[in-house]
């Protein structure tokens, strides 16, 4: 347990994946589990922080000492981001934001009709909140973490969208079938746009918490 450093701080978490609906019953989702963002959650209280969640779509245990807000879609997700950015001291966007949603949205369950094709389903453009929020800081000095996955040439990708997003640290994670999703380990690689480069070996969720957390906290220093 590392010292409470963040004690009289704010931080914001985004945690878990979005589901994009396409009528009442179906959605476009993806497999974050949440476990990543519950970890930061959990370290960050431990270190004296005081926590906002924002939780899409887990289904984990709400942390103690910990505000959670839910929020099922990107543009809930994006609402409750910027409310709870107003005032925090660091953000850390490690949900898995879907990029696309379904251009409209049907109110009654889909059918499928016989001898009919089934119908395309067009998609639009998400707000990308990471971007937004790191372009337009809500505090000067505030952080701003985000996370990548990449399933090749990691560390190159991962500093490309670094500068694209405008963010001061990114973890890179390598994912892949049966690398991260749903796991309790994980192993990564925190880039800052300040150069700095710190591998985080397999290990723990929480221990890569940590190692955010102190990067976080030596730049609120
Ligand atoms: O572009 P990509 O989805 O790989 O970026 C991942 C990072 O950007 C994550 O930190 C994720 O939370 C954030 N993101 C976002 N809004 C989006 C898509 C991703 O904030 N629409």
């Amino acid at each position: 347990v590392r010292e409470p450093d963040l004690t009289g701080r704010h931080v914001v978490i985004s945690a878990g994946g979005t589901r994009e609906p396409l009528d009442p019953v179906r959605f476009l989702g993806n497999r974050s589990s949440g476990k990543q963002g519950y970890a930061l959650a959990r370290t960050a209280a431990a270190r004296g922080a005081r926590v906002t969640l924002i939780a899409a779509n887990t289904a984990l245990p709400d942390p103690a000492g910990v505000d959670v807000v839910r929020a099922g879609t990107a543009v809930q997700l994006r609402e409750a981001v910027l409310k709870a950015a107003a005032d925090a001291d660091a953000v850390v966007m490690a949900a898995a934001v879907a990029d696309f949603r379904p251009a409209a949205y049907a109110a009654g369950k889909i059918k499928k009709r016989d001898g009919q094709d089934p119908a395309p389903v067009a998609l639009v453009r998400n707000p990308d909140i990471l971007a937004e929020i790191s372009a337009d800081r809500a505090l000067p000095g505030q952080v701003i973490v985000g996370f990548a996955a990449e399933t090749d040439d990691v560390l190159a990708n991962g500093r490309a969208k670094l500068e694209r997003k405008g963010c001061d640290l990114l973890v890179v994670n390598e994912v892949g079938e049966r690398k991260t999703f749903g796991a309790e380990e994980n192993e990564a690689v925190v880039l800052a746009a300040d150069g700095g480069e710190t591998p985080v070996p397999h290990g723990p969720k929480e221990a890569l918490a940590d190692v955010v957390w102190d990067l976080v906290a030596a730049r609120l220093r």
